[in-house]
């Protein structure tokens, strides 16, 4: 049996004006107004897009008819920074080169990456001082890169990591001005230039240097340089991977750890809680790979925020042949839109949505509640291939910092945010450092 899917009642332009204006109020509306599955026309737009709420639909999409799905972006220029990097590629080329990078990411090579994340962390701990004001989005930024730079690429991105992170600001800035008339394509092409000029110097130094380190970017050169069969990667290639990897393994753990932090500042009960088991278990001692385990409400902790902050708040993907989404028939062409912002703060799945509780995440609580009402990592073919790298980088970061410092919000408390392709604070987040007792 097949039910037609309720259109969204909006005057023509509206679902592009909403978008543009706040596309994280907009789809929250939507699926309050309309409920699981909903259908609105985006300006000018060929097909109807369709935004789906329920766990159950959204496994559909992204695991039962997974091959019937390709990516879908809102905005083109995507292309342009990630070229046709992991994120974006598909098909057949995107699982050869997905199982290429993926020895990368076995959970006894991320082991060894674990004295990586501490270390930085430590770095960046020690830096700090008693009562000074840090933009806690900035630091965070730091870490994630220097995690990425050196586990993955070998590389200390030092020199280069404010560069790059105001590139990628301006490129972000960019995404959401694209929509409108004031884009400017200058900033856009100098801020790539910028990128692209970082991730070659990674490259380059490597290939300089020839050393062989069983890294990701060692896996991606001998894919480069190796003739035969006609699968060599070209240069260009090459930069699309390494892009994609950099930006897509630091950008969102960077945001992810920046809102634990605001949480954690705003409810000292959790906190405390949290430092408890920092000290019980950790002591004075710098934590190890064998710690993530024996730290389970810092991991808790991380899952929540990752639950109301998703760093990649929405996703699509369009139907390539017409699909069956619960009794919805979904016509080819189509849009779907999964935003974990809605599901996540979905009161049916969490009560008490907007509250920070990381006793969400016991395993009892966990079978509660259906498995796609959170989906922070996506899941299917296209899952997030850092998921179990972003876990034990939250768990080793968070711990490390906190051994020493507590975090106090030194601003108002809205946090202005910036939902682009990821979610970000807008202006950052002003925190106080204080030493814990
Ligand atoms: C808290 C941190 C992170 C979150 C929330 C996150 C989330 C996601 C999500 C939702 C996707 C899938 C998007 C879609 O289905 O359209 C994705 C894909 C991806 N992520 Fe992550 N990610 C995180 C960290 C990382 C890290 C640390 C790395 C690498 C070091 C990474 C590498 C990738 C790659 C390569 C893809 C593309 C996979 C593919 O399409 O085959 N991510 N991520």
């Amino acid at each position: 049996m097949s039910s037609s899917v309720p259109l969204a009642d909006l005057a023509p332009g509206a679902a592009l004006y909403a978008m543009r204006r706040d596309p994280l109020e907009f789809f929250t509306r939507l699926a309050r107004e309309y409920g699981d599955i909903v259908r609105f026309r985006l300006g000018d737009h060929e097909h109807d897009l369709y935004l789906v709420n329920h766990p159950d639909y959204i496994k559909e999409v992204l695991v039962t008819h997974d091959r019937r799905f390709t990516k879908w972006f809102a905005v083109d220029r995507i292309y342009k920074v990630l070229g046709d990097g992991l994120f974006v590629s598909e098909g057949e080329f995107h699982l050869r080169q997905r199982r290429l990078a993926q020895p990368a990411f076995h959970r006894d090579r991320i082991a060894s990456y674990a004295n990586d994340m501490v270390s930085f962390a430590t770095e960046l701990r020690d830096r700090w001082r008693d009562g000074a004001t840090i933009d806690i989005s900035r630091e965070m930024n730091w870490l994630a890169m220097m995690i990425v730079g050196s586990t993955l690429f070998g590389a200390n991105v030092e020199g280069d990591a404010s560069e790059i992170r105001d590139a990628l600001g301006e490129i972000l800035d960019q995404f959401e001005r694209s929509m409108l008339p004031e884009a400017d394509r200058a900033d856009f092409d100098r801020s790539m230039e910028k990128l692209d000029a970082a991730v070659y110097r990674i490259v380059q130094q490597r290939r300089a240097s020839r050393e062989e380190r069983g890294d990701l970017l060692s896996i991606l050169l001998r894919a480069h340089e190796t003739e035969g069969e006609g699968a060599r990667m070209s240069d260009l290639q090459l930069r699309d991977e390494a892009m994609t990897i950099f930006l897509a393994g630091h950008e969102t753990s960077a945001n992810a750890m920046a809102f634990t932090w605001y949480l954690l500042s705003q409810h000292p009960e959790v906190e405390a809680q949290f430092h408890h088991e920092v000290d019980e278990k950790l002591g004075g001692g710098a934590p190890g790979v064998n710690d993530v385990a024996d730290l389970p409400l810092t991991g808790r902790i991380f899952s929540e925020a990752l639950r109301l902050y998703p760093p990649l708040w929405a996703i699509g993907r369009r139907a390539m042949e017409e699909c069956q989404i619960g009794e919805h028939k979904i016509p080819a062409g189509s849009v779907v839109i999964l935003s974990q912002w809605v599901t996540h703060r979905d009161a049916r799945w969490y009560p008490e949505p907007l509250r920070f509780d990381p006793e969400r995440w016991h395993a009892a609580a966990r079978l509660e509640r259906p498995r796609f009402s959170y989906f922070a990592f996506s899941a299917g073919s296209r899952a997030c291939l850092g998921e179990a790298f972003a876990g034990i980088e939250g768990v080793l970061c968070l711990a490390t910092i906190a051994q020493k410092w507590r975090l106090r919000l030194d601003q108002p408390n809205t946090i202005p945010l910036q939902p682009q392709l990821t979610l970000r604070p807008r202006y950052g987040i002003k925190m106080r450092v204080e030493p814990r007792g």
